[in-house]
């Protein structure tokens, strides 16, 4: 593994967003931890009031995370990182990247939910500074809201 860089990612990265997609999905230790794009999400994605940085080691994609922004609120939709490369703070790089240039864009709060049985996830969104709100669901299946004010 060389240095992990950080950039945002463009549409041209559209391909290579879907190939790491497919194999952490594929890789799920519980298939409701992680609801698929839409394809309308997936091409939102690459829109200017979507947030959306990789991780690069070399010139491959192993890592990213999304936040989407609506009015001063941001919402945490979803982190990936490959398999090989967790554990080495990927997640927790591009996030802080993403609430970096959310507050430099007047964002005043973002949302996450993460499944409960998802520790992963529970300890990634903690570990970033995100209070837990309340239990809820996200299309049917259990999760956890959290807050962070920024
Ligand atoms: C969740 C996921 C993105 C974490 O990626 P990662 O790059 O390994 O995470 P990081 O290395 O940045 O870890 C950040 C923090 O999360 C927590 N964490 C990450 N993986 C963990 C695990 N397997 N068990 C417990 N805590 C974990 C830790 O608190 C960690 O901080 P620390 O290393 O200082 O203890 C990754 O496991 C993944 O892609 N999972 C499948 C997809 C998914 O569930 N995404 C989240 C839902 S949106």
């Amino acid at each position: 593994m060389s240095e992990i860089k950080y950039k945002i990612i463009g549409r041209k990265y559209a391909d290579a967003l879907k190939h790491l997609m497919m194999t952490v999905m594929g890789a799920l230790e519980n298939p409701a931890f992680f609801i698929p794009y839409s394809n309308a999400e997936m091409n939102d994605m690459f829109s200017d009031d979507h947030i959306l940085v990789g991780a690069f080691d070399d010139k491959k994609l192993v890592g990213f995370s999304l936040v989407v922004m609506v009015g001063n609120i941001g919402d945490w939709d979803g982190s990936m990182t490959a398999p090989e490369y967790r554990g080495c703070g990927i997640m927790s790089e591009t996030f802080r990247r993403c609430m970096a240039i959310a507050r430099k864009s007047g964002i005043k709060k973002i949302f996450a939910r993460a499944h409960p049985d998802n520790i992963a996830s529970i300890n990634g969104v903690k570990k970033n500074g995100f209070i837990e709100k309340e239990k809820t669901e996200w299309d049917g299946q259990p999760r956890i809201l959290f807050e962070l004010v920024l």
